[in-house]
């Protein structure tokens, strides 16, 4: 009898939306030369949509969601990756068009396995994940303008969510001071606890207001986007930056050329799916030294596939603080 293994499902059919946890065989498995073991899944906004109907981010059905996973490879056909290596895969169609992290097994293209680098236990990459690889590109990409900690403080929109707090983890342990913008006022222990200085109600975020307004921050990570993202560039010093990722506060972005042409601030656009492989294992090297947030077990909630339902529906309403781990194997 061929081998069965469990898996949290999502699936489109003529009587309806159906989720929850089904056995499934290797069979089962999309093409790819590398099957993993998989040991942890996270839960990230963009698994509560592959997990709902109305999502528009599933591009196949049934669909494992999951787009992390870490694990150990249980077989290769390729000599670059060796059975029995501690690897990570996260990004480009896991879990949205490619079964992903959220099964005991999983088969993956090798192009898109990272080795898990020194410094970083599976669990640990896994509370990371795709949230605070995205940090960490945003981090960068401010580091790579020239940001640095003494030119003044950096702010972080969604701060109790994946991206927020790891950015605010990574910044704060780089010695930056961070602002921290929170819908959630209870959470501020846990974000002063993360490293941020201060506390920003994100309702002052929230209204489009004017395209120049006073200077506050000399860079920022916005995973909100909309009216947030515009104010965020309104209110940037001459030449500060924001890295753009996420747009759970809307999609548009209501601004004028102002802010770019009279204090020739950045706006950069993180993409954390489509990264190159070469430039992904590197970042996850940073992510597992200089960048490794201080306190990534305050961040740590953990659920199996039983409960990974309930995890979803509360990201997708924008309730979390921290990271949700998916424990695969005991
Ligand atoms: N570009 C990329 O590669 C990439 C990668 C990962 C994620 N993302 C995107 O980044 C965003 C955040 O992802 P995540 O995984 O960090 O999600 P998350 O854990 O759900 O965090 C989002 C946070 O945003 C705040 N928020 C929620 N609804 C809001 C609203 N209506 N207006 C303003 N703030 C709101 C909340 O924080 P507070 O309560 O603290 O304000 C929430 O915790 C999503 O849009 C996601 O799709 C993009």
């Amino acid at each position: 009898m061929s081998e069965t293994f469990a898996a949290f499902t999502a699936e489109k059919t003529d009587d309806g939306f159906h989720r929850g946890v089904t056995e499934l065989t290797l069979t089962d498995l999309p093409d790819g030369e590398v099957v993993v073991d998989v040991e942890w899944s996270s839960v990230n906004y963009k698994d509560a949509l592959a997990a709902t109907e109305q999502g528009r981010v599933a591009r196949i059905s049934p669909l494992v969601p999951g787009i992390d996973l870490a694990g150990t490879v249980r077989s290769s056909t390729v000599d670059a990756v060796g059975v029995g290596d501690p690897v990570i895969v996260h990004g480009y169609d896991l879990g949205v068009a490619h079964h992903g992290g959220y099964a005991q097994v999983a088969r993956v293209p090798a192009g898109w396995v990272v080795p898990l680098p020194d410094g970083l236990s599976a669990r640990e990459a896994m509370l990371v994940g795709t949230a605070g690889y995205t940090a960490a590109l945003s981090v960068l990409a401010l580091l790579d303008h020239g940001i640095t900690p003494d030119a003044g403080t950096v702010l972080v929109t969604g701060a109790t969510g994946g991206v927020g707090s790891m950015a605010v983890a990574m910044l704060a342990g780089l010695g930056f001071t961070v602002a921290a913008s929170t819908g959630k006022p209870e959470a501020e222990p846990f974000l002063r606890g993360l490293g941020a200085s201060t506390i920003v109600d994100r309702a002052e975020l929230a209204e489009v207001g004017k395209p120049l307004q006073k200077p506050a921050w000399a860079g920022a990570v916005d995973a909100v986007g909309g009216a947030t993202l515009a104010q965020v560039l309104a209110r940037l010093t001459p030449f500060g930056a924001v890295a753009a990722s996420g747009n759970v506060g809307g999609a548009d972005l209501p601004t004028t050329v102002l802010p770019f042409i009279l204090r020739g601030v950045t706006l950069y656009g993180i993409d954390s799916a489509n990264t190159p492989i070469d430039r992904r294992r590197e970042v996850w090297g940073r992510v597992a030294t200089d960048l490794k947030p201080a306190g990534l077990a305050s961040m740590e909630q953990v659920v199996d596939l039983a409960h990974v339902e309930d995890a979803l529906d509360e990201i997708g309403r924008g309730g979390v603080t921290g990271r949700y781990v998916v424990r695969l194997r005991d």
